[in-house]
């Protein structure tokens, strides 16, 4: 079975089956054990993967880069903007040159909707090795699977009967992709997740995610629901995760979103509502959070939450995806 990974994409979680993310789940929480006791796994002697960005990060691309390399392997860390991509190249003959030259094609491209996803799939069209999306327009299926293994590691892998509350924060840093909520609400109720998504009417995600997530949920025999209402999301969830996004048609226009998220600064993560969650609940958050806004240093700060817990299983989430499929 771990075979049969060899070569396929991972541009989305829905592109998956639940047994094919069940195998990648296994296996990185074994990549994290032998990490943690220093245990060598060089699943990809002298491979090479690229890693091209048109975007800016922290998590991913060290995840990427530390990951490889303990898997044996290499990464070449090419800036879309410093590249012949900036002057034009096509989709086409990155696909198919830099899949001459390695083994593994990842890449970030989440700022504009309608385009990452797209170039994503174009390139694996031509590329003869597998395609990695490290955040698209869509989704961000290396954030959500980790997001997905650190709820399984506190709460168990039965995780039906209880609540993640995705919410849209307030952020005044710039306009977040739509990818992190967007992965969420696909992902979460295919694993026994009752699903709610709050946030203020002008911050819709995109209609083709919500189908999928109604779909995924009616499939799986959970709830999939939609509010305008912060706290009223927060009561009795198990998981909050409340986090800032932009406004579709304007991403274009990034000051004008900022402008009207201006109305609802209001939608902060603080302690009064982490009440209206379980006792038990946790706060999580992909990072980078904009404190004091989105979140207080109470909250990010305190017992509940599981940022750290969360960014570290990018590490290992990400080697199990090259070592599945490179
Ligand atoms: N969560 C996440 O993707 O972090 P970076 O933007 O730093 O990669």
């Amino acid at each position: 079975m771990v075979g049969a990974l060899k070569g396929k994409d991972y541009i989305s979680t829905q592109d998956w089956s639940k047994d094919e993310l069940e195998m990648a789940l296994e296996l990185s929480a074994e990549l994290k054990r032998m990490f943690k006791n220093g245990i060598p796994h060089r699943y990809l002697p002298d491979k090479t993967i690229f890693l091209m960005f048109f975007d800016k990060s922290t998590r991913t691309r060290n995840s990427f880069e530390a990951g490889i390399t303990q898997l044996g392997g290499h990464a070449h860390f090419i800036e879309a903007a410093t590249s012949q991509v900036a002057h034009g190249e096509s989709a086409k003959d990155t696909g198919i040159i830099l899949s001459s030259y390695g083994h593994g094609i990842a890449i970030r491209h989440d700022l504009v909707p309608g385009e990452g996803n797209a170039y994503m799939r174009e390139i694996a069209k031509w590329a003869d090795k597998p395609v990695i999306n490290m955040q698209c327009d869509v989704d961000h299926p290396c954030q959500t699977l980790a997001d997905l293994m650190t709820i399984r590691e506190i709460f168990g892998k039965d995780l039906r009967g209880r609540k993640i509350a995705v919410s849209w924060a307030y952020a005044p840093s710039y306009a977040k992709p739509l990818s992190v909520p967007q992965g969420l609400i696909m992902l979460m109720p295919r694993f026994g997740l009752d699903v709610v998504l709050a946030h203020p009417p002008e911050f819709t995600l995109m209609d083709d995610v919500l189908k999928i997530a109604e779909a995924n949920a009616r499939e799986a025999g959970v709830t999939f629901e939609i509010v305008d209402d912060m706290d009223a999301a927060f009561e009795g969830a198990d998981i909050v995760y409340p986090k800032s996004w932009g406004i579709e048609a304007l991403f274009h226009k990034p000051d004008e979103a900022l402008r009207i998220a201006e109305k609802y600064k209001d939608w902060i993560c603080d302690e009064r509502r982490m009440k209206l969650a379980k006792e038990e609940a946790i706060y999580m958050h992909c990072l980078p959070a904009d404190r004091g806004n989105e979140v207080t240093d109470a909250v990010i700060d305190g017992p509940q939450s599981v940022v750290y817990q969360e960014a570290e299983n990018r590490l290992h989430t990400a080697k199990a995806i090259m070592a599945l499929t490179m």
